[in-house]
C-alpha cells in the first residue's frame, strides 16, 4: 500500500468530555478527559504516551482508531479523517488493549485469527499462510488448536498481538501491551514491538513502566489531566532532570518514619520508596549528590541498616514524576 506522504498520525487541539447523565436524563457531571492536546508521528515512528492513571491515554487511542469520537479539535490518521472515514481508518490500523476481553474464548487461536481475518477481509490464500506465520511470532504455535479458555493471561495477551496483525495493519496501536505479564512475557512482548518497528510499521504504545517507555521509543508525550506536558526524546526528557541526581539506598528494617525524614532534609527534591519487601529501595533526588550521604546516614533511625548506597543518574521515572507532580 502507498505510503502517506504526511504524518501517520496528527493530531490538532483534540478534547473530548465525557457527560455522566442522572437518573432524570440531566447532567450530573462532565469529566475534561481530554482539554485540547496536539501532536504528530511520523511514519514508521515508535511513539510512547506516558502518564498517570485517568490522564486521557485510553481516551486519545479510542479517538484515533475511532471507538470514540472527539468533543473538539481534529485528528488525522494516515491522512484521513477519524470523524469521517471510519472504515478506511479501520481497516489499515491494528489495535491492542491489554487485558483478556476481545477474544472468543471457546474456540482455538487459529479459529480466532480466522476469523478476525474474515473480518478484515483478508483473502483466504493470504490468511492461510499469515495465521501460522503470527502464530509463530508470538509464540503460540505450539498451543494454536487449544481452546482459547485455557490459556494463560500472558498467551492470551500474544494471541491479541497476532489478531491485531492479521490484515498486515500499517500502523499499530498498543495500550498497555505488557500490563499484568510476567518478566519474560513482557520481554517477548517488547521484542515483538521492536520487530514490528524494524518492519516499517509505525506504533503508538501506552505503558507505565518508564523503562519500557525508555527502551522503546523514540519520542514520548506525557500527558497529565488530559494535556501533554512534555513532548520529547527519551534522552532530552532526562535532560529536564540533569540538575538533580539520585542516590539509590537499599535498606533492611527501614521504615515510613526514615523515609519522611529524609524528605524533611535540605535540598532533597523528591524521595521515592518501596518499603514492601525484606530489602527496601528508597531513592533520594537531590541536586548534592554523594555530598548529602552524611545526612542521609545519620538520619537513619536506630535498627534499621543501609546495605548498599549508589549515586545513580536520574532516569525517565525521574523525569516523568516531576512532570507529572508539578
Ligand atoms: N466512559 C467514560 N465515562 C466517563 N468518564 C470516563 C469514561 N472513560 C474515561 N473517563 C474519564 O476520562 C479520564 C481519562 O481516562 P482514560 O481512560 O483516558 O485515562 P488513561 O490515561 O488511559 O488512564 P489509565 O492509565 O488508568 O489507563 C478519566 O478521568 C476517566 O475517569
Ligand atoms: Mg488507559
Amino acid at each position: 500500500m502507498q505510503k502517506p506522504l504526511g504524518p501517520a498520525i496528527s493530531v490538532k487541539g483534540l478534547t473530548r468530555e465525557y457527560v455522566t447523565r442522572n437518573f432524570f436524563g440531566g447532567v450530573a457531571r462532565t469529566t475534561s478527559a481530554l482539554s485540547g492536546i496536539d501532536f504528530e508521528v511520523a511514519n514508521g515512528e515508535l511513539f510512547g504516551l506516558i502518564g498517570p492513571n485517568g490522564a486521557g491515554k485510553t481516551t486519545t487511542i479510542k479517538i484515533l482508531t475511532t471507538l470514540l469520537t472527539p468533543t473538539g479539535g481534529d485528528a488525522r490518521i494516515l491522512g484521513l479523517d477519524v470523524r469521517k472515514d471510519l472504515y478506511e481508518i479501520r481497516r489499515r490500523i491494528g489495535i491492542v488493549f491489554g487485558g483478556e476481553r476481545g477474544l472468543y474464548n471457546r474456540v482455538s487461536a487459529v479459529d480466532n485469527l480466522r476469523y478476525f481475518s474474515d473480518l478484515y477481509g483478508v483473502d483466504s490464500s493470504v490468511a492461510r499462510k499469515r495465521i501460522p506465520e503470527l502464530l509463530e511470532v508470538v509464540g503460540l504455535s505450539d498451543r494454536a488448536q487449544e481452546k482459547v479458555e485455557k490459556y494463560s493471561r500472558g498467551m492470551k495477551q500474544r494471541l491479541h498481538i497476532a489478531k491485531a496483525l492479521v490484515h498486515d495493519p500499517e500502523l499499530i496501536f498498543l495500550d498497555e501491551p505488557t500490563i499484568g505479564l510476567d518478566p519474560g512475557g513482557a520481554r517477548d512482548i517488547r521484542n515483538m514491538v521492536r520487530d514490528l518497528k524494524a518492519q516499517g510499521k509505525t506504533i503508538l504504545l501506552t505503558t507505565h513502566y518508564m523503562f519500557e517507555a525508555e527502551e522503546l521509543c523514540q519520542r514520548i508525550a506525557v500527558i497529565s489531566k488530559g494535556k501533554i506536558v512534555a513532548l520529547d526524546t527519551p534522552s532530552e526528557l532526562k535532560n529536564m532532570v540533569r540538575d538533580i541526581s539520585v542516590i539509590e539506598l537499599r535498606t533492611f528494617e527501614a521504615t515510613m518514619d526514615y523515609v519522611e525524614a529524609l524528605r524533611k532534609l535540605p535540598n532533597v527534591v523528591r524521595v521515592v520508596a518501596d518499603l514492601d519487601s525484606e530489602q527496601q529501595t528508597i531513592r533520594v533526588q537531590t541536586p548534592l549528590g554523594a555530598d548529602l550521604l552524611p545526612k542521609v546516614t545519620a538520619a537513619l533511625p536506630a535498627g534499621a541498616r543501609i546495605i548498599d548506597r549508589t549515586i545513580k543518574e536520574p532516569t525517565l521515572e525521574d523525569a516523568y514524576l516531576r512532570l507529572v507532580e508539578e
